[in-house]
């Protein structure tokens, strides 16, 4: 099938390139000519695991294009999708402006029926409000479907996610566009869910909060671990052998952070405020979350007393591991903290190191993970790289001027770790 995504941020690139990928004819339009130069000549504007080749492989293949023109895009395929960002405002809620120009742009250039599909995260009744601006827009006064088919990947596992979904949703108001959405989708071999717009747009924002929940709710609970002398992972291990429960997303953690849980939270606080509903719920879900880190620097600065003048290595600095987003990256927050407090750092992260440096000053980038605690009075894990796991422990001890180490991700197992002779702090155990 033709299809374009308006869009070539992590949703619309990913998606474009996986569409492409499994034989689709794929358009994609960024308004940002650098990154459409970067991307033509086989480049991509950010680490994603296994992203590049496809590209690369799709763009020789003759099915993947890259464009800064909206125009060409609709004018040559049946589908549009939407894929641009929607960042915060002040109060919580998000600001619509590119969709809304997105949505202009593409009425100005409709002639024949298309069908525009929004990917990006919106408020539910978002997709009236594109329907109600494409017919206004649209001179040509062509017929078109607006659908809500939102995205579920998680950075560091995006083309995986995209190739193996758990299941697809797709929100329309008449039955039109079904089949060529099915069309779309019938190669990913995945459950699809065909249901009414504001239900599709509500999956979205209840799935991410649900997610976040899960996340507060075992760091709540490695608070009473640490009261009581329970082990978080044990619980959590235990908890999730319950099917109705799961495994996944029960890893106690300093925080959970990136441009989605926190971005999303606060919009569905606000979008449940607007219609009169106080989601209190969400509310202590984010306070939990900002506890969490306060609890963790608390950690430290108890162990470490005074932190001027001392010397901390820190270990990862994107939001998560697998990728080099930095966007409210809690390891980024805590590098600011610990500055703070007045304390010197070394850093390291196997990929985010670049994009850090835009939003951390004076710290001194250290290109070995075995070289980063040398000098230092303690080491603290940020990030959930699973490269960390093969430290040179030995080494590190031996170059801490003190055999110090908080571990924000639980790495590693706490006798072991004093087996060797550290003293070692993590979250719930
Ligand atoms: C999240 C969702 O998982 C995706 O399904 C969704 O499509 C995406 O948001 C989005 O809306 O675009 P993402 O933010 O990429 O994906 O990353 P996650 O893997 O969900 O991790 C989010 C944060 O939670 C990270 O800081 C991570 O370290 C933390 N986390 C995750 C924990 O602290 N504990 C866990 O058990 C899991």
């Amino acid at each position: 099938m033709n299809l374009t995504l308006i869009g070539t941020g992590y949703v619309g690139l990913v998606t474009g390139t996986c569409f492409a990928e499994v034989g689709h004819r794929v358009i994609c339009v960024d308004n940002d000519a650098a990154k459409v130069k970067t991307l033509q000549a086989g480049g991509i504007p950010i680490y994603e695991p296994g992203l590049e080749e496809l590209v690369r492989k799709n763009t020789a293949a003759g099915r993947l294009s890259f464009t800064t023109s909206t125009a060409e895009g609709v004018g040559n395929s049946d589908i549009i999708f939407i894929a641009v960002p929607t960042p915060p405002q002040d109060d919580g809620s998000v600001d619509l402006s590119f969709i809304e120009k997105v949505a202009r742009e593409i009425a100005g250039a409709m002639t024949i029926y298309k069908i525009v599909v929004d990917k990006s995260t919106v408020p539910v009744k978002t997709g009236d409000k594109v329907a109600e601006t494409i017919k206004r827009y649209c001179k040509a006064k062509v017929e078109f479907d607006v659908v809500s088919n939102p995205e579920f990947l998680r950075e560091g596992f995006a083309v995986e996610d995209l190739m193996k979904p758990d299941r697809i949703v797709i929100g329309v108001k008449s039955q039109r566009p079904v089949p060529a959405l099915k069309e779309v989708y019938a190669p990913f071999k995945a459950p699809l869910i065909v249901t009414d717009i504001n239900s599709a747009e509500l999956i979205k924002h209840a799935s991410n909060s649900f997610l976040a929940l899960k996340i507060s709710y075992i760091n709540a609970i490695s608070v009473l671990c640490e009261a009581t002398g329970a082990n978080v992972q044990e619980v959590a291990h235990g908890m999730g052998m319950d099917d109705r429960i799961g495994k996944r997303f029960l890893n106690a953690s300093l925080g959970f952070g990136g441009s989605c849980f926190p971005k999303d939270l606060s919009a569905f606080i606000k979008i449940a405020e607007q219609v009169g509903y106080d989601f209190g719920l969400l509310k202590e879900v984010q306070k939990i979350n900002s506890e969490q880190m306060n609890r963790f620097i608390k950690k430290i600065v108890e162990t470490l007393w005074v932190l001027k003048d001392k010397k901390i290595g820190v270990l990862g600095l994107a939001f998560k591991q697998n990728t080099d987003d930095v966007r409210m990256s809690p390891a980024i927050e805590l590098c600011h903290r610990l500055q703070k407090e007045g304390a010197t750092l070394n850093v390291y992260d196997p990929k985010a190191m670049d994009k850090a440096r835009a939003v951390l000053n004076n710290v001194t980038f250290v290109q070995d993970m075995n070289a980063v605690a040398e000098g230092c009075d303690a080491i603290v894990i940020a990030t959930e790289w699973e490269e960390f796991k093969k430290l040179d422990l030995e080494k590190v001890r031996k170059s801490l001027t003190h055999p110090i180490m908080f571990d924000g991700r639980n790495l590693f197992d706490p006798a072991e770790m004093e087996r060797l002779g550290f003293i070692y702090k993590s979250v719930g155990r």
